[in-house]
């Protein structure tokens, strides 16, 4: 029986990698196969293109090459890992995916909606998330966390984007969630980890009942 395929979503600062390393125990406590992967990343090409396009140091990166970049990874990360895996019955636990890209693209560089439905029709051909949560906290609250623990030195080419540009990110999230509530779950991140945790949890185990009720008997 084919995975199941999670995201997880949000601003920088919202806690995602922790909350997704706490998932990854409580599922693989239930019995489950789960794989952690982010992006963009998760494959040795899509790292180096992470690297390139958070870090370079460069004007040559236009909203369009930004965007391309992005699929690019998404493309080597769906052939090389997510698809193998949930064709192996994994449940893949991805920080990041393309709603990521109708956020920070889209309503953060001024990307139109139907340039990157394209993409994603040509690189995903059908695949989308079984479930999506969004980690979502006020703009300030995620930034301070950001920078606090990086410093703004070590900031990347998403990081030192100022509070406007956050906020349309944030509104676009939340757009997605209202528009596609049976996919994106929006979970208040701004309260202590455990409670936020125990949502995630909540509603990864739906997926699971869903899932059980699907396995023939
Ligand atoms: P993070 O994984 O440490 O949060 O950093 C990834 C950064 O990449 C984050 O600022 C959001 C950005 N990003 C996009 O802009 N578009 C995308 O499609 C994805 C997956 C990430």
């Amino acid at each position: 029986m084919r995975g199941r395929f999670i995201t997880l979503e949000g601003l920088e600062g919202t806690g995602k990698s922790t909350q997704i390393e706490l998932l990854r125990e409580r599922l693989s406590a239930r019995g489950l196969r789960v794989r952690v992967t982010r992006e963009p990343g998760g494959t040795p090409l899509a790292e180096k293109l992470r690297e390139l396009v958070l870090h370079a140091d460069s004007a040559e990166i236009s909203p369009a090459c930004e965007l391309l970049m992005m699929f690019a990874a998404r493309a080597a990360h769906l052939q090389g890992v997510i698809q193998p895996a949930l064709a192996a019955g994994e449940w893949v636990l991805c920080d990041r995916f393309t709603d990521a890209s109708y956020a920070y693209q889209g309503a953060g560089r001024g990307i139109p909606d139907a340039q990157i439905r394209s993409l994603e029709d040509m690189v995903q051909a059908g695949l989308r998330p079984d479930l999506t949560l969004l980690l979502d906290a006020p703009v300030q609250v995620g930034l301070a966390r950001a920078t606090g623990r990086r410093g703004a030195a070590a900031a990347d080419r998403f990081e030192r984007e100022g509070q406007d540009f956050f906020e349309r990110v944030r509104a676009k999230f939340l757009d997605i969630a209202a528009h596609e509530p049976g996919r994106v779950k929006c979970i208040d991140a701004d309260r202590p980890l455990e409670a936020i945790a125990d949502d995630l949890e909540a509603q990864a185990l739906k997926l699971l009942s869903l899932h059980e009720k699907n396995q023939p008997a």
